[in-house]
């Protein structure tokens, strides 16, 4: 098993509070890993500092072999930020045409990663004029563009409707096996039943690092939201 992405020990403070705690895990090459947990439990600082742009207070991070951050990576990685981080100004094609040309690419290139978010309709339209969800198709085109080693998605699905994710996940999957390493942060769990592995965070804690079916007979519930209520439920049943 060769790994992609190792954490070890990582504590992230932001503002004056400490938001990770300590956490390790490794991600292999080539899957596609979900990353649950509730709303600030830490799961866009963990893909911050995976990604090289948060500032962390101790621990490493490791990807391809290289320290986060490091510009050997900065043509390996491709983040989809939580918020769209796309060009308003821009159509949908341009945008994609410049992040492509940030990594030597060209139009073809921009263009297929335009079909493959199913925006092919929209690509002469400025982004300022899309809908949400498809600024989201938008923005997650310019992180795929350039095929990248390491994918890092924080929530890629939101506000799209049932054909699109599945569409979407789709292309995840097509990703990871030519080779990408997949992270991927999710609310919805039908769509964490679709990764090869979940890590589940609450409170800047590990509390689940195993497939979904070890994660589910774990709880004894065949149900992955039920099962990661027995998880936390537990986790809080057990004095610290
Ligand atoms: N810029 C910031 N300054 C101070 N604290 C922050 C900042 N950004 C996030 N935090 C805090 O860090 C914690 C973790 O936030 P994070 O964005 O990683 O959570 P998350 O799991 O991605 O949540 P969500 O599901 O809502 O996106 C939260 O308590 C949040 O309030
Ligand atoms: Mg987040």
């Amino acid at each position: 098993m060769t790994i992609a992405i190792e954490v070890a020990d990582l504590v992230v403070h932001r503002g004056s509070r400490p938001v990770l705690h300590g956490l390790t895990c490794a991600i292999e090459a080539g899957s596609i890993t979900g990353l649950l947990g509730p709303s600030g439990s830490g799961k866009t600082t963990l893909m911050r500092a995976v990604v090289g742009v948060q500032v962390v207070r101790s621990g490493t991070v490791t990807v391809l072999g290289h320290p986060a951050g490091h510009t050997a990576l900065r043509r390996q990685i491709g983040y989809l930020t939580q918020a769209p981080s796309v060009y308003a100004d821009l159509t949908v094609r341009e945008n994609a045409r410049y992040f492509a040309s940030l990594y030597g690419l060209g139009a073809a290139e921009a263009d297929a990663a335009v079909r493959d978010v199913g925006l092919a309709g929209a690509a002469k339209q400025l982004v300022g004029d899309l809908s949400g969800g498809q600024r989201s198709r938008a923005s997650l085109a310019c992180a795929i563009v350039s095929k990248p080693k390491v994918l890092i998605l924080d929530e890629p699905t939101v506000g799209q409707d049932p054909v699109l994710r599945d569409e979407l996940w789709a292309q995840f999957r097509g990703l990871a096996e030519a080779g990408s390493t997949v992270l991927v942060s999710s609310h919805v769990m039908d769509e964490a039943n679709r990764c090869d592995r979940l890590l589940l965070i609450r409170e800047g804690l590990l509390i689940a690092d195993d497939t979904p079916s070890a994660v589910k007979a774990a709880a004894g519930t065949d149900d992955l939201d039920q099962a990661f209520l027995t998880l936390i439920r537990r986790r809080e049943a057990v004095p610290a």
